[in-house]
């Protein structure tokens, strides 16, 4: 699995990516463990009840969120490397 094209395959760019409306929240990722990230995709709404971001349970099960998350730290928006 690719985690930059599962970045795009899921929409998160719509939100993230540069330019896009909540680009700038995504670039605290890189100061964030990977198992924190990936609750954060996976559930947001646990962390911040009424968030704009969607919940990604049904659609991304544990080790993939882990995976996105290792990749937003490394090389996704906001990441030192800016892979995307
Ligand atoms: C409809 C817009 C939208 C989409 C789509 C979206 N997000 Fe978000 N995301 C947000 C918002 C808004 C926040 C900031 C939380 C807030 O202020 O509500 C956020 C925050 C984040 C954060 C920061 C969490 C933190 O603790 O700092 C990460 C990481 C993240 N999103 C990843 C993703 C990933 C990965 C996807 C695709 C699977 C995605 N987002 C799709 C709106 C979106």
């Amino acid at each position: 699995m690719d985690p930059a094209a599962l970045f795009t395959k899921l929409g998160c760019p719509v939100c993230h990516a540069p330019g896009a409306r909540y680009h700038g929240k995504i670039l605290t990722a890189p100061h964030k463990s990977p198992e924190m990230l990936a609750k954060w995709i996976r559930t947001p709404e646990k962390f911040l009840p009424n968030t704009a971001m969607p919940s990604y349970e049904t659609l991304l099960d544990e080790p993939s969120a882990l995976a996105l998350a290792r990749w937003l730290k490394e090389a996704g928006p906001g990441a030192p490397t800016h892979g995307y």
